[in-house]
């Protein structure tokens, strides 16, 4: 893991205007959302994909970034006060609270930019129709039938109490999308069988609710020390989330069974996958 968020740390330093080139505060801005903190979940994801699917190492690097600017745009927004208005992320005061609003917004809107800009001018998957389509895949993972789309339910939903599905198609939305937009990318970086990428996608689907299953058990019984965001924060703002319809044991229970359905989903892959079944372990295991 370290050796691989070493190499995305560079990469994304390497992808981000540098801080002198006007306008500065908004360099500085998006610089400070996402270099030097973050589990890098994503990137590590399109790497083990990736792995799998015996790619090159450079044009990993471009999707891990592409994922992980769409990723730190979202947070930026999400932390907007007029979204979840948090002042603590990464451990770090939130990027509005240390800029200002307008900044935040704008170097939310130009990582978004930037991850299609990286992903278009790269080389990955080979010829322009490969890229075009992965341009596609990405779109399609941030927008309103994906993280914006989710965003969108979880503002409306405030307040309410949500029935399972309706919460696991919010989660699915919200958080699943684009980590399964992760996994896909980083195995269209290389090359598998169909029956294999669809494998895969079964995997990145598991292990996307997954995810955001262990965010609300996390927001509930984690402090905000190790979370480097405000804990408890869920329940203070009347969100419907796993831990408010199942409660965290039930939730936990949940996340384990995705846990191992993501592992039978690589039955098949035998060494190609261990790095992937590391990150199913990590993701559902971890305590921040
Ligand atoms: C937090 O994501 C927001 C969600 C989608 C649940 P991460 O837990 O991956 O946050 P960082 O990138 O490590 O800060
Ligand atoms: C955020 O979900 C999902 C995003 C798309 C950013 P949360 O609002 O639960 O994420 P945290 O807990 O603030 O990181
Ligand atoms: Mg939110
Ligand atoms: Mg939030
Ligand atoms: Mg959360």
């Amino acid at each position: 893991m370290t050796t691989v968020q070493a190499r995305v740390e560079a990469a994304l330093e390497r992808a981000l205007p540098p801080r002198e080139q006007p306008p500065q505060r908004l360099h500085e801005a998006m610089r400070y959302a996402v270099l030097g903190a973050g589990k890098r979940v994503r990137p590590l994801l399109a790497f083990a994909a990736g792995e799998a699917a015996g790619a090159a190492p450079e044009d990993l690097d471009t999707v891990a970034c592409a994922v992980e600017l769409i990723h730190a745009y979202s947070l930026v927004h999400d932390d907007l006060p007029c979204m979840d208005d948090d002042t603590l992320r990464r451990g770090r005061p939130t990027v509005h609270v240390e800029f200002d609003e307008a900044t935040a917004l704008l170097a939310g809107d130009a990582l978004q930019s930037a991850a299609f800009e990286l992903v278009a001018s790269g080389t990955a998957a080979g010829d322009r129709g490969a890229r075009l389509e992965m341009v596609r895949l990405l779109a399609q993972a941030a927008g309103s039938r994906g993280m914006a789309g989710g965003q969108a339910i979880d503002l409306t939903a405030v307040g309410r109490t949500l029935t399972l599905p309706e919460l696991e198609f919010m989660h699915i939305l919200k958080t699943g999308a684009l980590i399964r937009a992760s996994v896909t990318l980083g195995a269209r970086c290389g090359a598998l069988a169909a029956a294999e990428l669809d494998r895969l996608d079964h995997y990145a689907k598991l292990i996307g609710l997954a995810f955001q299953v262990v965010d609300d058990v996390l927001d509930a019984d984690a402090s905000t020390v190790t979370l480097g965001k405000t804990a408890g924060k869920d329940a203070a703002q009347g969100k419907p989330t796993y831990v408010s319809v199942l409660g965290v044991e039930r939730a936990r229970e949940l996340a384990e069974e995705l846990r191992r359905e993501a592992h039978e989903a690589l039955d098949g892959f035998a060494e190609r996958a261990r790095r992937l079944r590391e990150l199913a372990d990590f993701i559902v295991l971890r305590r921040f």
